[in-house]
């Protein structure tokens, strides 16, 4: 099983992604590259995280490796192995290993899904020493100034399980997010989706009230990303209800009882 692996190129050519910052995130995220300590950040599906890597990757001018753990994946995944290649055996490196050679940012997302063989190689990475020991080559790499780890997790979904152990937690600076408050989240959906302000304003404030049921009926409140879609295909000249059934009711939900309620909370706010 093979690592994703992103390279996401600076291109100076290119706009950096956009995103809105909610508090201190990009502050922080630029202290902790400044001294070399990973960044851990927790958050509900379809808050931001990725794009706020994405931006900070650029604004640092950094390439972004990401990978998406999943519990297949191994530590060879991350970190290289000896592969066939016409006829010869030849190391090639994983996307962290590579993102600590070349001193870019390697994003681990969805930490929690990943075996303790993953997390036991990222311990000496992620503490004072920040050495990387790939032990089928017998190399030991020290990770450069610029080289910056950063993970994400949903703790949402968390069960017992799939818990990051402390000893693993505790080796990271921590950031909680959560959906952007009314008035950023609003700017947000307008740029992504292209519909006007005051109609995402709308959606944004039915958000709000939907958010509530998170715990009792939904397991998530609707994300920001649910959002963009739905103003989106409304943008695109889709009806308001029918667009918030496909990207709002289905998306959040499979019961019927919940998903009337959905429906209902729609209706006063559209109806
Ligand atoms: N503060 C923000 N600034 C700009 N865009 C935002 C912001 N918050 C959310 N978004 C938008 O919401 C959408 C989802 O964001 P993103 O993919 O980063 O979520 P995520 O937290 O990584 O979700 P997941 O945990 O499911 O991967 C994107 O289109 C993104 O642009
Ligand atoms: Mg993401």
């Amino acid at each position: 099983m093979h690592a994703i692996a992103t390279p996401l190129q600076p291109d100076p050519t290119q706009d950096i992604p956009f995103y809105a910052p909610v508090g201190n995130e990009c502050t922080l995220f630029e202290y902790a590259y400044e001294r070399g300590l990973p960044l851990l950040i927790k958050g509900p599906t379809g808050c931001g995280k990725t794009r706020f890597v994405q931006r900070m990757a650029a604004r640092l001018g950094k390439p972004l490796y990401t990978v998406a753990c999943h519990d297949d994946l191994t530590a060879a995944d991350l970190t290289g192995r000896y592969l066939l290649q016409g006829g010869e055996t030849r190391w090639v490196d994983g996307p962290l290993t590579r993102a600590v050679r070349e001193g870019g940012i390697c994003y681990l997302d969805e930490v929690v899904e990943a075996r303790k063989d993953v997390t036991v190689v990222l311990h000496p990475l992620t503490d004072d020493r920040r050495l990387l020991p790939l032990e089928r080559t017998g190399e030991l790499l020290q990770a450069p100034p610029e080289f910056m780890l950063v993970a994400s997790y949903n703790p949402g979904y968390q069960h017992i399980l799939k818990s990051l152990k402390p000893s693993t937690r505790q080796r990271f600076v921590a950031l909680a997010f959560d959906f952007p408050q009314p008035e950023i989240e609003t700017d947000v959906v307008a740029r992504e989706s292209g519909l006007a302000r005051d109609r995402c304003a709308a959606l944004v404030s039915l958000a709000g009230r939907l958010r509530l049921l998170k715990g009792q009926d939904l397991e998530e409140g609707v994300s920001t990303r649910l959002l963009i879609y739905c103003a989106s295909l409304i943008a695109a000249g889709l009806p308001i209800l029918e667009a918030a059934q496909a990207t709002i009711v289905e998306p959040l939900s499979d019961d019927d009882d919940v998903k009337y309620g959905l429906r209902e909370a729609i209706l006063a706010s559209f109806g």
